[in-house]
């Protein structure tokens, strides 16, 4: 892994249009690194989903124009790319019953619990740190 070919870091606003620029990051950033329709649009999903719930989960309830998102992509030599998403967020109480299909806390039936197992499903790794501070989801996936 460790040679870095290219890497982008972004920090923007816990607003739901920025779940559009997100994707759009992502799909300029793969552009020029000959991935498949299909796995460029399985990562735009898996960056899509971790942008969506730091957005609506992370910061629940605030101002999300004074609320950070960070989001780097980082592509290495061998082509493992790294996807990190962080917010400084109220955090996920318990990460093991959260990962679970169809666990959601979401109140207004808006939400289907199928973020983070489409997440874990789409790349190889999946790694998620969680305080009241914040949460950080860092997913690996080797392109081909
Ligand atoms: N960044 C985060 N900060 C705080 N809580 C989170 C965060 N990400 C996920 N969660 C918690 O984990 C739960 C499960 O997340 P997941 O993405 O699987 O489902 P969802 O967001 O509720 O629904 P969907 O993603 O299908 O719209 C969420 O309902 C929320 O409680
Ligand atoms: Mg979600």
């Amino acid at each position: 892994m460790k040679e870095i070919s290219n890497t982008v870091r972004v920090r923007f606003p816990a607003l739901s249009e920025n779940e559009s620029v997100a994707r759009v990051i992502t799909t300029g950033f793969l552009m020029h690194q000959g991935v498949t329709p299909a796995a460029l649009a399985d990562i735009k999903t898996v960056v899509s989903e971790a942008v969506t719930n730091a957005i609506v989960h992370g910061y629940r309830g605030r101002d999300g124009a004074r609320c950070p998102v960070f989001l780097e992509l980082t592509m290495y030599a061998d082509r493992t790319l790294v996807v990190k998403v962080r917010d400084k967020g109220r955090g996920i109480e318990d990460i093991e019953k959260a990962m679970q299909p169809f666990f959601t806390t979401d109140r207004e039936g808006e939400r289907s619990g199928m973020g983070l197992p489409i997440m874990d499903a789409f790349t190889d790794q999946m790694k998620i740190t969680s305080s009241p501070a914040g949460t950080r989801v860092v997913m690996k996936k080797r392109l081909p």
